[in-house]
């Protein structure tokens, strides 16, 4: 790996320096907006901004008004001058990492709440999360002004959440949903994973087993609410403390669905121990 020097800004100001001479010689920019604590997951996001932009510019911020009053903002892992290393490394050409008076400044009053979808599954489970999430998205793609902007699959919803509020809000950019990034023994990358003991690192997979299971029952016929109950019995059995949801969900509502309608999706949430691990599969394959 090549150890190319990534050039950080903190500002609006200076972001906007740097994208505006790549917009000026013509070149098409992507952002990825992430929380630092990078992993494979995040730099598949860098890979598929490479492949389709000329210059890719990576946002850093933990983003306080994502968090709930007994979540993880004050401990969620946060290494500087690695993620910069890993991200020139891998070819993102700039990170910006504002403070936080750029994204909330004094007086800071607007909030983007996303109506609907964004009051489902872990809109209920972690209220006021999405609206923390679009509204520092949507300054994100604000501030950036890129052409293309790049989210996970493994925050499914997020992602249609991100969708909806550029739709709404005619954000001129193109979302881009990128496959769940894996271990080997198929826990999907997530900066929390960091939290597991060892003991609850090997009953993590477990959740997307069920959740292959539960795609499994579904093709061959088994009944939504039967398949959905037994693969939250896999779960509960292997050790995980509670589940929050485990069922399958219409893509545009996040309502439960009854049967398996077009891109239905499987989606989870689930306690080990103190940690919460998220997790989705398409219901088709
Ligand atoms: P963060 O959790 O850092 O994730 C940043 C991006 O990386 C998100 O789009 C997420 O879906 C994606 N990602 C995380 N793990 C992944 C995996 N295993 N495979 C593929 N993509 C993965 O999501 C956030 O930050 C924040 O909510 C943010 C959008 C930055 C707003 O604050």
């Amino acid at each position: 790996m090549s150890n190319s020097a990534i050039e950080i800004v903190r500002t609006v100001a200076d972001l906007r320096t740097r994208i505006s001479a790549w917009r000026a010689a013509g070149d098409r920019i992507g952002l990825i907006p992430t929380m630092g604590s990078l992993h494979e997951g995040h730099f598949s996001l860098v890979a598929a901004s490479r492949a389709v932009t000329d210059r890719t510019c990576a946002t850093l911020f933990v983003n306080p008004k994502q968090f709930g009053p007994n979540e993880d903002f004050e401990t969620y892992p946060r290494d500087e001058k690695t993620d910069a290393a890993a991200l020139g490394a891998r070819g993102a050409d700039l990170l910006y990492i504002p403070d936080r008076d750029e994204i909330y400044p004094d007086g800071f009053a607007t909030a983007v709440t996303v109506a609907g979808i964004g009051d489902k599954l872990e809109g209920v489970f972690r209220p006021g999360f999405f609206t923390g999430v679009a509204t520092v998205v949507a300054k994100l793609l604000l501030q950036a002004a890129p052409d293309d902007a790049f989210f996970g699959e493994k925050d499914f919803q997020q992602l249609c959440v991100v969708r909806r509020l550029t739709q709404d809000l005619n954000i001129p950019v193109e979302i881009h949903g990128c496959a769940i990034v894996r271990e080997a023994d198929g826990l999907a990358l997530s900066s929390r994973n960091a939290y597991l003991s060892a003991p609850e690192r090997a009953i993590a997979p477990t959740l997307q087993q069920a959740l292959i299971s539960f795609r499994d029952k579904l093709q061959d016929g088994v009944a939504v609410g039967d398949a959905a109950e037994q693969a939250r019995e896999i779960v509960l059995a292997a050790g995980f403390a509670k589940i929050d949801y485990l069922s399958l969900y219409d893509p545009t509502t996040f309502e439960e669905a009854g049967d398996l309608t077009p891109g239905a999706r499987i989606l989870a949430a689930a306690w080990l121990g103190t940690t919460r691990l998220i997790d989705n599969i398409p219901a088709q394959i």
